[in-house]
């Protein structure tokens, strides 16, 4: 697998820094209760970029067993779709900024606020928008 797309996750095989085609960054039209991933797609301590039923686009982490967080992957700065987490950080593909991966927070700018999380929750072994 090309390391280009092995760093880009897991369930959503697309370029970073771009939306998969046809894709919006952030939920896109999914609604509460609409399935987003599997947690067997999302080993503990990984991210990936997912594409929602929506038409969206969001970026899962999974810290803990029991904890699934989403972020809107469009960074704060000028819109580039973030990397999902490596070596501990989440990383902007344009100008490198970098967000804390348990809270999306801004941890290194240009970016000055963090990323914007999605509210999602666990039934089971499947992740729903809340
Ligand atoms: S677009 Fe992400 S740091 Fe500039």
């Amino acid at each position: 697998m090309h390391r280009r797309t092995l760093l880009c996750g897991l369930l959503a095989l697309t370029a970073c820094g771009t939306p998969s085609p046809g894709r919006t960054p952030g939920p896109g039209s999914a609604r509460p209760g609409d399935r987003i991933a599997g947690l067997a797609d999302l080993p503990v301590g990984s991210g990936a970029l997912v594409d929602t039923p929506g038409g969206g686009q969001l970026l899962l982490v999974r810290p803990a067993d029991t904890e699934v967080r989403a972020f809107n992957p469009a960074c704060p700065h000028q819109g580039t779709v973030v990397n999902p987490p490596a070596g501990g950080a989440i990383v902007c593909p344009t100008h490198r900024s970098e967000f804390d991966p348990a809270t999306g927070a801004v941890t290194r700018g240009p970016a000055v606020k963090g990323l914007a999380e999605v509210a999602v929750r666990l039934a089971g072994q499947d992740v729903l928008l809340a």
